[in-house]
C-alpha cells in the first residue's frame, strides 16, 4: 500500500512523494504581471512538495479576472518563471503552472488597458470582486466571443504552454474550475451558444477538449493536468445536469491520456464528484479539497487517488512534507494576509528545524 511518503509518476511527472501543493492565488505579482524574487522565495520555501502547482496564471492579458495575479505571455513573465523553476528544482521539487483564463471573472479595474472580458456568451456573471482601484465591484459584463475568434483563444493556451516549457516548468494545468473561461464554456447557465461549442454537452465540453490537446501537442499529453470541480457552484455557475455534463467531457479527455486529472472533490445531493470521476476517467487522479493526512492515506489505501493536494495546510507550514512525516504540529494561516501584496503571511512562515 503506497504511503502520502512514496513516489509515484503522475504521466511523464516524477513526484518524489504523494503531497502536492495545490494551486492558491495569492496576489503578489509584481510590475508587468510578473513574479518577483518574493515568489521565488515562496515557492522555493514550499519545493519539497512532491508537486507543486502554481497559482491561477493567466494565459494572455485578456484572461487576466483578479488583481495582482501572474501571466505567462510575456517575455518579462518567462524570466521570471525561470527563477521560480530553477529555483524549486534546485531544491529537488517538481513544478507545474496552472494556466487560469478568468473569462467573464473578471474587472477591468484589475486589467490592462486596451484588453476586454469575454466569455462564451454575453452573461454578466452575479457577484462582486475585489479591486484595488475602486475596491469591491460588479463583474465585468463580458462580450461573446464569435465563433471565429475561439481558436485564437485556444491559441493562448497553446502559446502560454509553449512560455511555461521555456520558463522551466515540468508541465502544465488547465483551470477548469471556479467558474472561469472553460467552465463557462462548459456549463449550461454560462453558455448559451447555438454554435458547436454550445447546447449539447458534447458540445460545451468542445472548447475545454480542444484546449487540452493544444496544451498537449506542444508539451505532450504526459505533462497536461486538468483541474476540475465537478458541480461546482462558485462564481454563479450553474449547470442543468452536471452528472452528464461532467461525466461528457471526461469520456472526451480520455483518449488525450493526461499526466493526470486533479479533482476537487464535490458531493452534493446531486452529485458526487470522486465516484463521477472514477467512473469516466481513465488516468491518474489527484485528489483535493479538505483532507487531513488521515483521510488523504485512505484514499491512497483505497486506490481511489494516486496522489493528494493541500492548499491552506502549504499557507502556514511551507515544510508540510517534513511536519507529515515526522508528525509535527500544523501552524495554521493568517486570513488577512491571504492577498496582501508584500512578504507578511506569505514567505514569513516557520520552516522547523
Ligand atoms: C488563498 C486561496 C487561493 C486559491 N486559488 C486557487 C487558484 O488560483 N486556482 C485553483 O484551482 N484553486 C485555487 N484555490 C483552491 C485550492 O486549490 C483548493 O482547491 C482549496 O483550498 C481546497 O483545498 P484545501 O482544503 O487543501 O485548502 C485557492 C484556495 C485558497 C485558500
Amino acid at each position: 500500500m503506497p504511503t502520502l511518503f512514496d513516489p509515484v509518476r503522475l504521466g511523464d511527472l516524477s513526484l518524489r512523494n504523494r503531497i502536492v501543493m495545490a494551486p492558491m492565488t495569492r496576489s503578489r505579482a509584481g510590475e508587468g504581471d510578473a513574479p518577483t524574487a518574493m515568489n521565488v522565495e515562496y515557492y522555493r520555501q514550499r519545493a519539497s512538495a512532491g508537486l507543486i502547482v502554481t497559482e491561477g496564471t493567466q494565459p494572455s492579458a485578456n484572461g487576466k479576472g483578479y488583481c495582482r495575479t501572474p501571466g505567462l505571455h510575456t517575455s518579462q513573465q518567462v524570466r521570471a518563471w525561470r527563477a521560480v523553476t530553477d529555483a524549486v528544482h534546485h531544491e529537488g521539487g517538481c513544478i507545474v503552472v496552472q494556466l487560469m483564463h478568468c473569462g467573464r471573472i473578471a474587472s477591468h479595474y484589475n486589467k490592462d488597458p486596451g484588453t476586454e472580458t469575454v466569455a462564451p456568451s454575453a452573461i454578466r456573471a452575479a457577484g462582486k470582486m475585489y479591486t484595488d482601484a475602486a475596491g469591491m465591484v460588479d463583474f465585468d459584463m463580458p462580450r461573446a466571443l464569435a465563433l471565429e475568434e475561439i481558436p485564437g483563444v485556444i491559441d493562448e493556451y497553446r502559446q502560454a504552454t509553449r512560455l511555461a516549457l521555456e520558463a522551466g516548468f515540468d508541465g502544465v494545468e488547465l483551470h477548469c474550475g471556479s467558474g472561469y473561461l472553460p467552465e463557462q464554456f462548459l456549463t449550461s447557465g454560462a453558455n448559451h451558444r447555438t454554435d458547436a461549442y454550445g447546447g449539447s454537452a458534447a458540445n460545451r465540453a468542445r472548447f475545454v477538449v480542444e484546449t487540452l490537446a493544444a496544451m498537449s501537442e506542444v508539451a505532450g499529453s504526459g505533462r497536461v493536468g486538468l483541474r476540475l470541480r465537478a458541480g461546482n457552484d462558485f462564481n454563479d455557475t450553474h449547470d442543468d445536469d452536471p452528472v452528464e455534463t461532467y461525466g461528457t467531457l471526461l469520456e472526451a479527455v480520455n483518449p488525450l491520456g493526461l499526466a493526470y486529472l486533479h479533482l476537487i472533490r464535490m458531493k452534493t445531493p446531486r452529485i458526487h464528484g470522486l465516484e463521477l470521476a472514477r467512473a469516466h476517467f481513465r488516468g491518474p487522479i489527484l485528489l483535493n479539497d479538505g483532507l487531513t493526512p488521515e483521510s488523504a492515506q485512505r484514499y491512497l489505501d483505497q486506490g481511489a487517488a494516486a496522489a493528494v493536494s493541500f492548499a491552506r495546510h502549504f499557507i502556514g507550514n511551507p515544510d508540510l512534507v517534513r511536519r507529515l512525516r515526522e508528525g509535527l504540529p500544523l501552524a495554521e494561516f493568517d486570513r488577512a494576509t491571504l492577498y496582501t501584496p508584500g512578504p507578511k503571511g506569505y514567505i514569513d512562515y516557520l520552516t522547523l528545524g
